[in-house]
């Protein structure tokens, strides 16, 4: 197959790299310079629809693959299907329950799916007296803004006090712009978090070995939260937490999806609490790949990845097409100087030529600078391992990171120490 590939992150280049690795032909748009040694990257950005439309229409590609959410929650893949263009990805009308977390908490309710007690709020008023009800018990509250936030529009508060004060930041300070019009207010679920990829073609799923995330950028879950500072797959979740997730969670808005008349193709990447009891509640759902959630995946997959895509994206999906590799993946993200709050761009890479051929760099925010690699962005690279145990795979990435040089890079050094 010829296959476009949207977007230009760590994610990307992990699904052009696993698509190449079958044989097919990968156009990128617009890619970055990791994506270079595995694709052919032409120049339209994620956010340019008619562009990339234009470009899989005369590229005549087989199959598109869209990875970021932006363009997803903005239609792109309602415009790709109505050109006649097979598209994995959900409509926007699907990417809503990315796009809108005001929309994803209803759909919820309405399903019975399990999510954390919630009210929605307009004003600072509703938000306030939101935040007393839901904090009457001694809970703690979460406060998100309703739209897309680049990952940043979530705050899990201290105390009410705390909860209060990020609600006026969205509703009276604009922080996050027309994304923080309307905020839900949360109640904190305690527990272990865990990530779930489902690939699904509105009907049937394929449901993909749980991932652990770390989402802050200090050691030890401290301070600012990222996008992901890295990852280990599979998770540490047991089996039969696994098959809940699935029954009580995924299994539920599938037919959910299919009630409200919502034709999804594409991936449910739900991010889900396990309480001390070992229940499963659904924070949030993402309508795409996470990042770097993907990278440890795709290198321990083994199978027809693309028939698996197409197949979603053509309404059939193939059951039984993957396997897995039964070693641990562990992916470590480096990131720039600044990063999250003003992560600093242009500084040179180095090294990539010392990293062993069994280690995977996914290029994230790199740039080509004359004969450089430059950063370019606030994750610059996830350096991915294999290892016969989570220790062995942490080992070889952090060896291979350890290689590399950024001047300022931001590693945490505890990615998949948190034991299973
Ligand atoms: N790593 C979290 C995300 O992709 O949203």
């Amino acid at each position: 197959m010829k296959i476009l590939v949207v977007g230009s992150g760590g994610r990307e280049h992990a699904l052009a790299w696993r698509l190449a690795q079958d044989g097919h032909e990968i156009v990128a748009a617009p890619g970055n310079p990791g994506i270079e040694a595995v694709a052919r990257c032409v120049a339209v950005t994620v956010d340019d629809l008619d562009g990339i439309v234009a470009l899989a229409e005369r590229e005549r590609v087989d199959l598109v693959v869209v990875g970021p959410e932006a363009p997803l929650v903005a239609g792109l893949a309602d415009r790709l299907r109505a050109r006649g263009l097979d598209t994995f990805g959900p409509g926007a009308a699907g990417a809503a329950l990315e796009g809108s977390k005001v929309v994803a908490k209803q759909f919820f309710a309405r399903h019975h799916i399990p999510t954390a007690p919630f009210e929605v709020a307009p004003d600072v008023a509703s938000a306030d007296a939101a935040i007393a009800r839901l904090t009457a018990n001694g809970d703690r509250v979460v406060v998100k803004a309703d739209g897309l936030a680049a990952g940043k529009g979530v705050v899990v508060a201290r105390d009410a006090a705390e909860a209060r004060a990020a609600a006026r930041e969205m509703l009276e300070a604009g922080r996050f712009g027309a994304a923080g019009a309307t905020v839900v207010i949360e109640k904190k679920i305690e527990g272990r978090e865990v990530s779930v990829l489902a690939i699904t073609d509105g009907t049937r799923l394929e449901v993909l070995p749980p991932i652990e995330d770390h989402k802050t950028i200090g050691e030890g879950d401290t301070g600012a939260n990222t996008g992901g500072m890295g990852t280990v797959s599979p998770a540490w979740v047991p089996e039969v937490i696994a098959g809940r997730i699935t029954t009580e969670i995924l299994v539920p808005t599938v037919r959910g999806l299919a009630a409200d008349g919502i034709d999804y193709r594409g991936v449910l990447f739900a991010g889900v609490m396990v309480d001390p009891g070992g229940a499963p509640y659904l924070l949030e759902y993402n309508c795409r790949f996470g990042d770097p959630e993907c990278q440890p995946t795709l290198a321990r997959m083994r199978g027809d990845f693309a028939g698996v895509l197409a197949g979603a994206a053509r309404g059939a999906l193939p059951t039984g097409a993957l396997a897995w590799d039964s070693r641990f993946a562990v992916c470590v993200v480096v990131a720039a100087a600044g990063y999250p709050a003003a992560p600093r761009t242009g500084d040179r890479i180095a090294g990539l030529d010392r990293v062993p051929d069994d280690v995977t760099v996914f290029h994230a925010g790199t740039a080509r600078s004359g004969s450089d690699i430059v950063s370019a962005g606030g994750r610059v690279l996830g350096v991915t391992a294999l290892g016969i145990g989570v220790d062995q795979a942490r080992d070889r990435a952090y060896a291979a990171v350890d290689a590399i040089d950024l001047p300022g890079k931001q590693v945490r050094r505890d990615i998949g120490a948190r034991g299973r």
